[in-house]
């Protein structure tokens, strides 16, 4: 499957800061052709990133969305409003979603269905809470999956992406998981989705999670993992840049192996 390494800019950048990062990002990526490319930056510079990225090889998009399309919800973005800014990808129920507003997977379910039905893609996040290995991840992550999945059909379910980001690996404080120790999570949650619908094992699962470019390689190829979600290190255009090109080294390298 084709890498697919993108951002979310979280809560940073004001649209002129994000006019001068996208500038600076642009060049450093023109020739990466082999993988897809995305930003996500707050709701206010999403404009920002269509007029920088037209006609670009990084395709753009949101961190969050309304499940519902129009009315009386102050404050709230729509679905069809990121659409008509050409959003390609919006993320839905990130960990800090889940835990700032209260987010629970009935209503991440409903978003992941507004998305789908504006023609975008959803990437779901989802991960265990606590650092006890793969089976327990697993039997936090599935039913999450199950459950945030539940409107969408058989059809539709190879348009979205899965990020697979567990929560005690993100963040400045969060130790980084060992590239070899995630790989079981997305071996099952390929596993799942294959279950689960037919073209299941098309969808693409993506890592996140104090992602930088040291453990990127290495992240890249473990099995199932098919691209990489970054969060801070990504706050620096050329970090970026080179987390976007890094090469995949095989699952078999040995951890200490560093990219020049
Ligand atoms: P981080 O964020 O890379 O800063 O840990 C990852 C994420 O939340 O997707």
């Amino acid at each position: 499957m084709r890498p697919l390494i993108g951002t979310s800019w979280k809560m940073h950048f004001t649209a002129t800061q994000a006019g001068a990062y996208l500038a600076a990002l642009r060049p450093l990526v023109a020739e990466i052709a082999d993988r897809d490319l995305f930003v996500l930056p707050p709701f206010a510079a999403i404009f920002v990133a269509r007029d920088r990225l037209a006609g670009s090889n990084v395709a753009w998009g949101a961190q969050d969305v309304h499940p519902e399309d129009w009315g009386a919800h102050t404050g709230d973005v729509s679905a069809p409003m990121l659409a008509d800014l050409d959003c390609r990808y919006v993320e839905v129920g990130h960990s800090e979603r889940r835990r700032d507003h209260g987010e629970t997977p009935d209503l991440i379910a409903a978003k992941v269905g507004a998305v789908l039905r504006w023609g975008m893609t959803p990437i779901l996040c989802v991960g265990e809470a606590h650092h006890r290995g793969p089976v327990a991840a697993l039997a936090d992550v599935l039913p999450d999956l199950e459950r945030c999945l539940a409107g969408v059909s058989a059809d539709a379910l190879h348009r979205i992406v899965i990020a697979y980001e567990p929560v005690w690996a993100i963040g400045e404080h969060a130790p980084a998981a060992a590239p070899t120790e995630i790989r079981a999570v997305p071996v099952g949650i390929h596993a799942w989705l294959r279950g689960h619908a037919p073209g299941g094992e098309t969808v693409r699962v993506i890592y996140g999670g104090s992602v930088d470019e040291t453990v990127a390689p290495l992240v890249l190829g473990q099995p199932g993992v098919d691209g990489l979600f970054v969060g801070r290190r990504a706050l620096d255009p050329a970090a970026f840049a080179t987390i976007a090109r890094v090469p995949i080294l095989p699952a078999a390298a040995p951890l200490e192996t560093t990219i020049s």
